[in-house]
């Protein structure tokens, strides 16, 4: 132990205040020194404080994360440069992240995770630059790049070349982005400029209670703007997961969140040239479940669980959902159908009646863009009424938000199946993955309402004048609603049409799904050639 009590940069001290030290030991007892500092990180007080948080240090993190044995670290002995503030005498080799490569249920991955007990995890342009290295690799081997982050930020002592550092990482997360998945998993501090590596990668994991991101924290906050508010309140793993919606997934703990990161990269391609990984399936393809033909009720206006068509329809019942807490009136997640993985994306009728709105546009948009991306087949189930009427929505954009979602439907080329069960109204009905925006193949309940709007406000339009006239105007309008409920508010001018393909019976869902899936497995679709598009943003 240090006499000033800081176990752990100790000897890296005592070797850097002669810096031949080390240089005088033999080649293997000089590794052996190195290596040994580089293990002791921190030192047993700030590890031993690491846990007492309640997390595993950066080595305990990849431990779990990646499949025994299969670590292999780059970079062990780099150290930062730095001359200023006495850093000349605390360089620690590996400087405050550990970097490599290894493997998750045997396939490639690279990864790097943040070692808060060096310099608070703090960023250096070496630590930068070890992060850089891995992420080029992984472009070029074509694996995905999994970031454990738990760090105070820049370097102070460095400056800017900390921020140089931060920089060269956000480019590679952009040129990287579509090509390999990215995940991060936020395991401690991450704030300032900081976020916008994780911002950028397709998943962001967070700890409940030891994780938190924000780019102005909460004494900022309290200068600038007179408010309150707690670290965990203003960026903790809830504030993400229900009210920003940065976040993907919510995690217990540690363990937790690294195990649910190896159940994700278990649907996903290594990268974008692959196709996902197929597992072994028992779950037959031609299963029936007659629970699905009283699901959804007869009257209009009851909500049903739209998670429960999911969970009978897809293999084992077994879906990995992402962003259950933000957005709830939409759903999306991974699941599998025969062996396959695909992207769920649904309307959920228990809330907001499964409307469209801001929210709920941009988290599905999102999302199958990242499908499209990885050749993930996209399953959509539709129970929506329409956009959400209101001026918070309009005020707040629901235009551009919403023309998000029709933007990526349309340009998605990967299979599309769609399945109505209930109502597709208006742009709505367009918008989620018809056939007119190149949907594949589209089916519906027998129970499905396809129309331009719903009866109630189609006939206090169409009918405005009669019913006015009519002796008794509710008995009147009763009588139009059921007349336009019969004409109108069915699959089956829509199947005349060829806008849907089939009528199916909700018992036969999973049988069809699984037989257009296996059809569309070669499908090769492609949009006009271009630099890229312009999404409404
Ligand atoms: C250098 C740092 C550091 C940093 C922490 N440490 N942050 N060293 N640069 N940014 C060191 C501390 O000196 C301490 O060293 C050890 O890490 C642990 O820090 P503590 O403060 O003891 O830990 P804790 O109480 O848990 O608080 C964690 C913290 C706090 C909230 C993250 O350390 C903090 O506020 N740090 C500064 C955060 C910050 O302002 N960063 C710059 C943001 S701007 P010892 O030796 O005592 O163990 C930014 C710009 C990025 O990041 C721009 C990108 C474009």
């Amino acid at each position: 132990m240090c006499k000033d009590g800081r176990l752990g940069y100790a000897s890296a001290r005592m070797a850097e205040r002669d810096p031949d030290a080390s240089a005088s030991l033999d080649p293997i007892a000089r590794l052996e020194t190195l290596d040994r500092q580089a293990l002791e990180a921190g030192g047993a007080r700030r590890v031993q404080r690491q846990h007492e948080q309640g997390k595993l240090t950066a080595r305990e993190r990849i431990e779990l994360l990646l499949d025994p044995g299969t670590f292999v670290e780059t970079d062990r002995l780099v150290k930062h440069q730095c001359r200023d503030f006495g850093m000349e005498e605390q360089r620690i080799p590996g400087d405050g992240v550990v970097t490599g490569y290894g493997k998750v249920d045997g396939r490639q991955v690279f990864v790097f995770a943040q070692d808060f007990t060096v310099f608070g995890g703090s960023l250096s342009s070496a630590f930068a630059g070890k992060i850089a290295k891995i992420m080029d690799l992984a472009l070029q081997t074509g694996a995905p790049v999994i970031g454990l982050n738990d760090s105070g930020g820049a370097r102070i002592q460095e400056g800017v070349q900390s921020l140089a550092g931060y920089a060269d990482i956000f480019t590679r997360n952009v040129l990287s982005s579509g090509v390999i998945p990215q995940i991060s998993a936020i395991m401690g501090p991450c704030a300032g400029g900081a976020v916008y590596s994780p911002a950028m990668t397709d998943f962001i994991f967070m700890v409940e209670e030891s994780s938190y991101m924000f780019i102005t924290g909460p004494e900022v906050i309290k200068t600038v703007t007179h408010e309150e508010v707690t670290k965990e309140e203003l960026g903790g793993a809830r504030t993400h997961a229900a009210r920003s919606g940065v976040s993907h997934v919510t995690c217990a703990d540690d363990a937790d969140c690294l195990r649910a990161v190896r159940e994700l990269l278990g649907f996903l391609p290594s990268n974008n040239h692959e196709m996902p990984p197929v597992s072994a399936c028992t779950d037959p393809r031609d299963r029936e479940d007659a629970a699905l033909e009283d699901l959804v009720p007869a009257d209009p206006m009851k909500p049903y669980d739209m998670k429960r068509v999911i969970g009978a329809v897809v293999d084992e019942g077994d879906f990995f959902e992402v962003q259950p807490d933000y957005a709830k009136n939409m759903l999306i997640g991974f699941a599998r159908f025969e062996g396959h993985p695909v992207g769920i994306v649904a309307n959920q009728p228990m809330v907001l009646a499964g409307c469209l709105d801001i929210d709920a546009s941009v988290k599905a948009a999102r999302f199958v863009r990242f499908c499209d991306c990885f050749n993930l087949p996209i399953v959509t189930f539709v129970d929506v009424p329409g956009f959400l009427p209101g001026t918070d929505q309009e005020y707040g954009g629901i235009i551009r938000h919403g023309a998000k979602l029709l933007y990526a439907f349309t340009e998605a080329t990967i299979p599309k199946v769609t399945v109505i069960t209930r109502k597709a109204y208006g742009g709505a009905y367009d918008v989620m993955a018809s056939k007119h925006i190149r949907g594949d193949i589209s089916f519906a309940y027998p129970t499905a309402e396809i129309a331009v709007m719903g009866p109630d406000g189609a006939v206090n339009i169409i009918y405005r004048k009669e019913i006015a006239a009519a002796e008794d105007p509710v008995a009147a309008k009763d009588a139009f609603v059921a007349d336009y409920r019969r004409r109108f508010a069915n699959p089956f001018r829509a199947a005349e049409l060829g806008f849907i393909d089939e009528v199916i019976y909700p018992r036969k869902t999973r049988p069809r799904v699984c037989a257009a899936l296996d059809m569309l497995r070669d499908k090769r679709a492609t949009n006009p050639p271009k630099k890229h598009g312009n999404p409404p943003l």
